[in-house]
């Protein structure tokens, strides 16, 4: 079965996933510490037997909702559904936003098997319905529990944007979340039945994944990446931090280094040495590594097609290798270029 996640994500790396697999092979070992989608680890070609995997990410409310997938996916099911309504939207979005404290990351950390059910079905309602990132740092903020608009005056050339950036897909109206499932042969179901079947096949291809959540070095350790038997006895990482013009949440540290700078700089570290390790950026932003044996994937040239499933930023986007991974010759410079 090919497995999506049941909502969209900026930067998700659906398109690249055939290349990291073949990079990668079979690894006995498989961490995501930037896992949004976990786009390529639900790409995986299916295996038999056991293979460690270990899914990660800062965002709480992410988390949580692959976490009650895993373990609760009916009643996930049963709160996302809904027709889009903007009263709805705007209920729930200011719900989860009010809720993203400092405590939530730190609850799904100290407890492997926390998860809330209802949180996680009304975060995929929101993600489905909104246009964009809804969670974004825009000038609209929950105050007393109402959205509301902080800009002191009002942005009259942006006319057409402001809250509407916020509203659901009114063109899909009564559709929501259902608009995002693959056909699953499921005639005869109803909306819940069918989002339930789609939920509960990713609850069993979950079952043994290890759904973590906090800063990506918790996970790029020794002892996560060591893996048991299964596979053809590699550990691989792959590593698709946020990109510094994205405007994720979490792209700056302390207003210093970028994460991605951080992750280049570990990728050469002690730590790493031996990984199969796949690193997503722009441009030449990651070129240092290819002093240390590092290749770099770029999409065909001329056929604008980026590893995202944003098209903008797509002929930008490049995927590092490190020298352990399985790859075509690559050319003087270190590129190899990408097939399919
Ligand atoms: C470019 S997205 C990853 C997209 C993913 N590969 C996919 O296919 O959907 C980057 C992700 O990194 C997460 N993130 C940002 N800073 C992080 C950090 N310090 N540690 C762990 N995750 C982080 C964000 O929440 C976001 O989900």
């Amino acid at each position: 079965m090919n497995y999506a996640a049941p909502f969209p994500y900026f930067g998700g790396k659906r398109r690249a996933a055939h290349l990291i697999w073949q990079a990668f092979g079979d690894p006995s070992g498989y961490v995501e510490p930037f896992a949004g989608s976990a786009a390529v680890l639900l790409a995986r070609p299916a295996f038999t037997g056991r293979r460690v995997e270990t899914i990660n990410d800062a965002d709480g409310w992410l988390v949580n909702t692959w976490r009650a997938i895993q373990h609760d996916p009916a009643s996930v099911a049963s709160h996302a559904l809904g027709p889009v309504s903007e009263i709805d939207y705007h209920a729930r979005l200011a719900w989860l936003q009010e809720r993203r404290t400092p405590e939530l990351p730190a609850w799904l950390e100290g407890d492997p098997e926390a998860f809330d059910a209802k949180a996680a079905g009304w975060w995929l309602y929101v993600l489905s319905c909104g246009i964009g990132d809804p969670f974004g740092p825009g000038p609209w903020r929950v105050i007393e529990g109402a959205l509301t608009d902080t800009r002191k005056l009002p942005h009259l050339g942006d006319a057409g944007k402001g809250i509407n950036r916020e509203l659901p897909h009114l063109g899909d109206a009564g559709q929501g979340i259902n608009r995002k499932l693959p056909h699953l042969g499921d005639a005869g179901k109803g909306d819940l039945g069918r989002l339930s079947a789609y939920l509960q096949a990713l609850a069993d291809r979950l079952r043994r994944v290890r759904i973590t959540c906090g800063d990506w070095r918790r996970v790029c350790t020794p002892s996560v990446t060591r893996a048991g038997c299964g596979g053809d006895g590699g550990r691989a990482i792959f590593l698709d931090p946020p990109y510094a013009t994205s405007g994720d949440l979490y792209a700056h540290k302390d207003g210093h280094q970028t994460v991605a700078a951080e992750v280049r700089d570990w990728c050469t570290s002690r730590e790493a040495q031996g990984l199969l390790l796949a690193l997503c950026g722009y441009d030449d932003e990651h070129n240092d590594l290819l002093n240390a044996g590092w290749s770099v994937i770029k999409g065909k040239s001329g056929s604008g097609a980026g590893y995202s499933t944003r098209s903008d930023n797509g002929r930008r986007e490049r995927i590092w290798l490190s020298p352990e991974c399985h790859i075509a010759q690559p050319d003087l410079f270190g590129c190899v270029e990408a097939e399919g």
